[in-house]
């Protein structure tokens, strides 16, 4: 099938394209490289051999994506472009609510111009809020509490609707659990532009001695060691899942969510310990009390994903540590060479 990947070049978007070529897919890239590099692109084609057709634009500029639908004429889309930091959403909703929820509504509309009527959608487990039970299975009640996981929603929202609209149309929406790891291949992995906001990258800088030590934020939560429980997922069973959803868009109209996790939680302390065990060193850290807006603990239910998507995560921690640092290890200043 031909795929369109926008943010082709980030972090999920390249281990996705990775997985999509191994399966014989032809994709084709537009990335405005906000949060990403050229570089990623020439990584992953040299690490499949494979020729990539990229554009470099924005998934809100009407012209560029027209222009993209013309010459590629993809059959389906994988959506990943989009601002994801939770943070700086609550100081820029604007430009978040225009990015990812305005670019969702540009490219729907591009692709009814060019008569493409398959989409795969980056969401986040961020969009359920604080649980009401878990794990979270997909009935359970959406209640974001960032300008993030509202964005997410929405965009959710519209897709829905335009699948029900439309009819003969698919669009799966996959709510995304904790991301970590690296490909085998040391690489492509995770480069936050800044100081990283999520957990695995920032001790992975520790680690690599680019930072001092890690902040733990929180040690009184209502969790076995007091620290935040997260659903960690490698990032390469992730871009699996996207093929498996691909496979599911060819032969289901309408839309379908599904949560993107292994079922598995650990904690802030564990992770710690997981890492020292995969680099054979110590992390230093800090106590600190909570970070706004964090939960306590998430777990996904994967049950759906595995009963429909005949999909399932089977990556270890011990994969997501050991390959976050030899990622990490063999770029210790990401993708700046
Ligand atoms: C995990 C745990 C922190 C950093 C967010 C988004 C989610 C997705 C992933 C985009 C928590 C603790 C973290 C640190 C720490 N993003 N922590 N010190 O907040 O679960 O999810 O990122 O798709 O949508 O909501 O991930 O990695 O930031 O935090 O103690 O320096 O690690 O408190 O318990 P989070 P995270």
């Amino acid at each position: 099938m031909r795929v369109l990947v926008t943010g082709g070049a980030g972090y999920i978007g390249s281990h996705t394209l990775l997985e999509l070529l191994a399966q014989g897919h032809e994709v084709c890239v537009l990335d405005n490289y906000t949060n990403a590099t050229p570089e990623v692109l020439t990584r992953v084609r040299t690490l499949s051999n494979r020729t990539i057709l990229d554009y470099t634009g924005d998934v809100r500029d009407a012209s560029m994506l027209d222009k993209v639908m013309q010459d590629f004429m993809p059959e389906a889309v994988i959506h990943f472009a989009g601002l994801k930091a939770v943070g700086e959403s609550t100081e820029k909703p604007l430009y978040y609510y225009d990015v990812n929820v305005g670019g969702t509504l540009a490219l729907l509309r591009a692709m009814g111009r060019a008569g493409c009527r398959r989409i795969i959608f980056s969401s986040s487990a961020t969009v359920y809020g604080e649980p009401i039970y878990l794990p979270y299975d997909e009935a359970h009640p959406t209640a974001p509490t960032s300008v993030y996981g509202r964005s997410k929603l929405m965009a959710e929202g519209i897709l829905s609707d335009w699948a029900a609209a439309q009819g003969d149309v698919s669009a799966v929406l996959l709510r995304y659990f904790n991301p970590v790891g690296a490909h085998a291949s040391a690489q492509i992995g995770e480069d936050p532009k800044d100081v990283p906001n999520n957990l695995m990258p920032y001790i992975a800088q520790v680690a690599v001695g680019k930072r001092e030590a890690l902040t733990v934020f929180g040690d009184d939560y209502e969790t076995p060691d007091g620290t935040g429980l997260r659903d960690y997922i490698h990032v390469v069973d992730l871009a699996r899942a996207h093929v498996a959803a691909l496979d599911y868009a060819a032969n289901h109209a309408g839309a379908r969510h599904f949560n993107i996790g292994t079922g598995q939680s650990y904690s802030v302390r564990e992770m710690v310990r997981a890492f020292e065990k995969a680099c054979n060193r110590s992390i230093p850290t800090q106590q600190a009390g909570r970070r706004a807006g964090d939960i306590a603990a998430m777990q996904a239910d994967p049950r759906r994903a595995a009963a429909e998507l005949g999909w399932s995560a089977t990556h270890t921690l011990d994969d997501m540590t050991a390959s976050t640092w030899a990622w990490q290890s063999a770029n210790p200043h990401g993708y700046d060479t």
